[in-house]
């Protein structure tokens, strides 16, 4: 493979703190200069999108038609869907709804496909693997299995003897397995240069999110592991195996997770010791494709990588919950099944400029995002909020339109109120129930567009918003690892907002591109001091659809027996 070098490293950057901000500092986009790219797209060498791996035992997963999934509305209130037992029917379901096809897309000759999970430019840099017992149609032996969404088949990675499974169970509950999730960094970089980490730290807060959401219309509960190393995650999964991965793209280990098929049982939220020597003495096998024939390398990406590496750290105390439930944000009675939803969800390439949103879905959505809600996806995450929510109001029935801030992190409001504007009000909405706060009003669907890189949907929908990190802090306390963290919170409050979106009748689209410190600026937070840093913008309303393309099913392209 050839692999140039493009732009220098970040030289002269004592420790892994300032590692990650200046990487953090030289990716912003500005009006006046896009964080480094690689300008022309080169077509011949666009990474394919799905990885395999050749001499791994492929099984087919079944494709479920009547997916008997509970209807949306019924994933928030806790205890009300009878948990499915663990069977390759369920599991292939799971797998669908979070990694899987949703659908295909044709114009001009071309196809791509969606999936269930969103991605920056549909690159797709996610990967998706499951550690699970003996299970029948799939295999007698417990294994390590690479998801394969095309095929929405399994890829037997490692056959494990039930000695190992034993070590590997002793963390877990019963009837619970691993779910973990990788990165290829490249598959974004290609496209879109050194700012490509962050939009794959966001997939993966996305993957992350859908996987609770189809965890939880099985009645099933992720639970992250937040102790485990990346070399641990690693070698769980295989990402270690140099001759597996030889001469191809590398895949980073991201995280990995629990899922709990019988939530009532309170489980253990660790990977028991020995598990990962256990794994690593199972019989390998398969080798990885190779995704590109050239490959750019961007040592800022590479310096951002070494960084950002995981250490073994002590687990989190449990987090608190609040002790309502989020009431639906709309009639229960027209909301359709978690699946359907799911399968749906699309993101809006323009929208209409007319379509609003009652105020009572709105307030939902928000509350919805909340982190102390004691519903997907906030139940698997265990680390502590760090991202508050800046709204750009448009058409809110019944709402001004404006600048709102909804405080996630309420603890933190005065720390952020004084590195705002003087001048805003502060006045507490105090009918949505919510911690949200009307900063200024005023028509801001130009300031919206304008921070979003120009993007028109951020000013022609209903609401808009720049997600705002509690930044240093997080980077001082918790280390520079959690850099990855943050974008995988904002990924999850995405996920949230594209699902209620779709349950509200409208859509949705996750805005990797925006001018960071435009947004600073408007909120009056000083662009030289990094304490609070806008991660990701979002925006919902009416979509206009492109009538210029076809849309295909899933999985026509699958043998006629396996549909
Ligand atoms: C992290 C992230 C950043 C994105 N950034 C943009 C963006 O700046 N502008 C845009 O129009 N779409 C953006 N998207 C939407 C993607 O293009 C979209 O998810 C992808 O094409 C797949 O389509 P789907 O979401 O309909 O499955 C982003 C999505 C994600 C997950």
């Amino acid at each position: 493979m050839t692999i140039l070098s493009r732009s220098s490293a970040i030289r002269g950057v004592p420790d892994a703190v300032a590692q990650v901000r200046a990487y953090h500092q030289r990716t912003k986009h500005m009006p006046e200069r896009y964080a480094p790219g690689p300008g022309d797209m080169d077509w011949a060498n666009q990474p394919d999108p799905f990885r395999r791996f050749s001499g791994a035992r492929p099984i087919a997963l079944p494709l479920v038609h009547d997916d008997g999934t509970p209807p949306y509305d019924a994933l928030f209130h806790s205890g009300r869907i009878s948990p499915r037992p663990l069977t390759a029917e369920s599991l292939g379901l799971f797998l669908e709804l979070s990694l899987g096809l949703t659908a295909w897309k044709a114009f001009q000759g071309t196809r791509w496909a969606l999936r269930s999970n969103p991605s920056s430019g549909n690159l797709h840099p996610t990967e998706g693997y499951v550690v699970l017992p003996a299970l029948a149609a799939l295999s007698d032996r417990p294994g390590v299995y690479h998801y394969a969404p095309r095929e929405h088949a399994l890829e037997q990675r490692c056959v494990l003897g039930e000695a190992a499974w034993s070590t590997l169970a002793a963390g877990l509950s019963a009837d619970a397995f691993l779910v973990g999730l990788t990165s290829v960094h490249w598959r974004e970089a290609w496209k879109y240069g050194e700012r490509a980490y962050r939009y794959c730290q966001h997939d993966a807060g996305h993957a992350l999110g859908a996987l609770c959401f189809a965890a939880a219309s099985l009645g099933w509960r992720v639970e992250l592991l937040s102790a485990p190393s990346d070399a641990d995650v690693a070698g769980l999964l295989g990402l270690d195996r140099a001759a597996d991965f030889a001469a191809v793209e590398a895949e980073h280990p991201d995280l990995i997770a629990a899922v709990v098929t019988d939530p009532a049982v309170a489980a253990p939220r660790r990977l028991a010791e020995g598990a990962v020597a256990a794994v690593r003495a199972g019989h390998w096998t398969g080798t990885a494709n190779r995704l590109s024939s050239s490959r750019v390398d961007w040592p800022a990406i590479a310096a951002v990588e070494a960084a950002t590496l995981k250490p073994p750290t002590a687990p989190l105390p449990p987090r608190g919950f609040a002790a309502t439930t989020t009431p639906a944000p709309r009639s229960t009675r027209d909301v359709p099944r978690a699946a359907v939803i799911i399968r749906q969800r699309r993101s809006a390439v323009a929208m209409d400029g007319r379509t609003g949103l009652s105020i009572d879905v709105f307030f939902g959505m928000l509350a919805r995002t909340l982190p102390d809600r004691p519903h997907p996806p906030w139940t698997a995450a265990d680390f502590p909020a760090r991202i508050n929510l800046c709204l750009f109001v448009h058409r809110i029935d019944g709402l001004s339109p404006g600048l709102y801030v909804l405080m996630r992190d309420e603890a933190r409001i005065d720390a952020f109120r004084a590195a705002c504007h003087d001048g805003f009000a502060w006045g507490h909405v105090e009918s949505s129930g919510i911690p949200l706060y009307a900063l200024a009003l005023g028509d801001c669907r130009q300031a919206a567009a304008h921070a979003s890189c120009f993007q028109a949907i951020a000013g022609d929908s209903a609401f808009s918003l720049g997600m705002v990190a509690d930044f240093a802090r997080t980077l001082e306390e918790d280390g520079a690892w959690a850099y990855r963290r943050l974008f995988w919170e904002t990924g999850l409050i995405g996920q949230v907002l594209y699902l209620e979106a779709e349950a509200a009748g409208v859509r949705s689209t996750g805005m990797g591109c925006y001018f960071d410190d435009f947004v600073h600026r408007l909120l009056g937070i000083d662009p030289g001091d990094d304490a609070w840093q806008s991660l990701y913008h979002f925006t919902v309303g009416g979509a206009v659809e492109d009538e210029r393309l076809t849309t295909l099913p899933a999985y026509d392209h699958l043998p006629r027996e396996r549909l």
